[in-house]
């Protein structure tokens, strides 16, 4: 099964034998929660506990450190994660009205994910590429110059929201 599309219930055996190999490390929580996250495609709230256990702290400071990194999600998110920059650069260049039509291809607002679980849809502060304004991301691959005509080709590259 596709490790996003697993979002009824947690692997906790999965979450266990992750937490048994990072035991012995001296850091080791920072890596452990990455490797959960790769596994699970998101750090379920049922793996706090495993996870203070096997390392020695107590859950709220691992909660703690899973609040602080962007990088850590607590709920599922899709196989496609799509972002659209809101930085000055692009807003200026008509960002806004790309996420507002990325918004209503996928169905879904900032932070949400499509019921079929194809895609997450998040905003970011700039994605580096100012010289593209508006740009956007989806998972790795970067479309800049953006104007509303090509959206919903880029998007059906991963997928209709629905398949
Ligand atoms: S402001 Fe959008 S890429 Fe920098």
């Amino acid at each position: 099964m596709d490790k996003h599309q697993e979002t009824a219930e947690p692997d906790l055996k999965r979450i266990e034998e992750i937490v048994s190999r990072y035991r012995d490390q001296k850091w080791p929580l920072i890596s452990l929660l990455q490797e959960v996250q790769e596994e699970l495609g998101y750090i379920p709230p049922e793996a706090i506990r495993p996870i203070a256990r096997g390392t020695g702290l107590f859950p709220a400071q691992v909660q703690g450190v899973i609040s602080f990194y962007e990088q850590f999600h607590t709920t599922p998110r899709g196989k496609n994660i799509v972002k659209v920059c809101r930085g000055t650069a692009c807003h200026v260049r008509g960002g806004r009205t790309i996420l507002k039509i990325v918004k209503q291809n996928l169905g879904v607002e900032e932070g949400g994910t499509t019921p079929d679980m194809n895609f997450t849809l998040e905003t970011v502060p700039c994605l580096g590429t100012c010289f593209l304004a508006p740009s956007m991301m989806v998972n790795k691959d970067y479309f800049g110059k953006l104007a509303p005509p090509k959206l919903k080709s880029i998007l059906q590259q991963y997928g209709s929201p629905g398949e």
